[in-house]
């Protein structure tokens, strides 16, 4: 018997989560934009990509590999697909967790076209012979297929087409050095600032014909943890409180009254975080105190309170994990409306 119907949602199912879950992946595709120009922010990147495709185009040669790595959410995939639109070359799909099996990354290789664009997803994830294998075939473009087992196994070199891989990650150390260095163009893709994600509620609403005012679109931009999968993902949520409480119009009462209804406060912290941050600073006068004894006290496991929760409270300055202990800091109190006491 499960008494225990008060846990938090995983990471994936929390409204302010930055991983896809499975509304997300159906309307993502159509959120989606097509092209550079239609891409919000990441102004560096976006100058440094253009230059590197329309070079690419100019030359009439196939574009450098490039990483790309980011945080989840921030438009990795997205920028895979427009990477291939932009050279209107093919876009093949696969993920490191798929590529378990040098063979599997064989077979994918062998098969592509001229051009075509492979964009590897959580590259990190891939396996290490797979791994060699992509190192010869992005450099030299050649794989060497081994045919049969054990001694009498014979490795055929096999030629391949020029082709981009496009390898995204959520971080770039996450990758051998040998593998890094063999990608063009490294694209590191920033969290997203307030007006930035004001312009993707925007451009989605249209999308989705929605009404929004100028306001109730950056009252849930503040609260999009700088990710534009949580703006989309709030704009529906608030969209729906507008339709069934009011007329469908997204104004900044209707979002704050809509986010207030999931919990997902004014910075962009919901339950969990709330929890965490109440417990250091209600209990503990702000720390320093250790990880268990916090857990504890929230009734988390400790990963629950590292990984889900404290990355975005020390990003916000919230809190610090020190030596001692997890310390809040004077941003907490005051988010909190809370004073130091002694
Ligand atoms: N710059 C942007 N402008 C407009 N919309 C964006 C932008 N970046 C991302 N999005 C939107 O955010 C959603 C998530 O983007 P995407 O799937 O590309 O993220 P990701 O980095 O691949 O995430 P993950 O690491 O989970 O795979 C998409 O629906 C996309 O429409
Ligand atoms: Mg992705």
């Amino acid at each position: 018997m499960n008494w225990d119907d008060t846990t938090e949602p995983t990471a994936a199912e929390r409204l302010v989560g930055s991983v896809a879950d499975g509304e997300d992946q159906a309307v993502e595709a159509a959120l989606r934009p097509r092209d550079l120009d239609e891409f919000i922010g990441q102004e560096k990147v976006r100058e440094q990509l253009d230059l590197v495709l329309r070079a690419a185009r100019a030359r009439g040669a196939t574009a450098d590999h490039v990483l790309l790595s980011g945080a989840p959410g921030l438009g990795k995939t997205t920028l895979s697909m427009i990477i291939a639109a932009e050279m209107e070359a093919p876009l093949r799909i696969t993920s490191g967790p798929a590529v378990q099996h040098a063979g599997d990354l064989a077979a994918i290789l062998s098969s592509l076209q001229e051009g075509e664009v492979l964009f590897l997803d959580e590259i990190h994830r891939m396996s290490r012979p797979a791994e060699e294998m992509l190192y010869m075939a992005m450099e030299d473009f050649r794989v060497d297929v081994i045919v049969g087992k054990g001694p009498g196994a014979t490795a055929i070199p096999l030629e391949l087409p020029p082709f981009t891989l496009v390898g995204a990650t959520v971080r770039a150390g996450l990758l051998p050095p040998p593998l890094r260095d063999r990608f063009g163009f490294t694209a590191h893709m920033e969290f997203y600032g307030p007006t930035e994600l004001e312009r993707v509620i925007h451009r989605s609403a249209r999308l989705l014909e929605v009404r929004t005012t100028p306001e109730g679109a950056a009252e849930i931009a503040g609260r999009s943890r700088g990710t534009p999968r949580i703006a989309n993902r709030l704009l529906r949520r608030v969209r729906d409180y507008a339709q069934v409480r009011a007329d469908g119009r997204i104004t900044r009462e209707i979002a704050e009254a809509a986010l207030a209804v999931y919990e997902v406060d004014a910075r962009g912290l919901d339950r969990l975080d709330r929890a965490v941050l109440e417990a250091l600073l209600k209990l503990f006068g702000g720390g320093p105190v250790g990880l268990s004894t916090l857990a504890v006290a929230v009734g988390e496991e400790r990963e629950t309170v590292t990984e889900v929760a404290e990355p975005f409270l020390v990003r916000e300055g919230l809190l610090a994990r020190t030596p001692r202990g997890r310390v809040a800091t004077p941003a907490a109190w005051r988010h909190l409306g809370l004073v130091p006491s002694g």
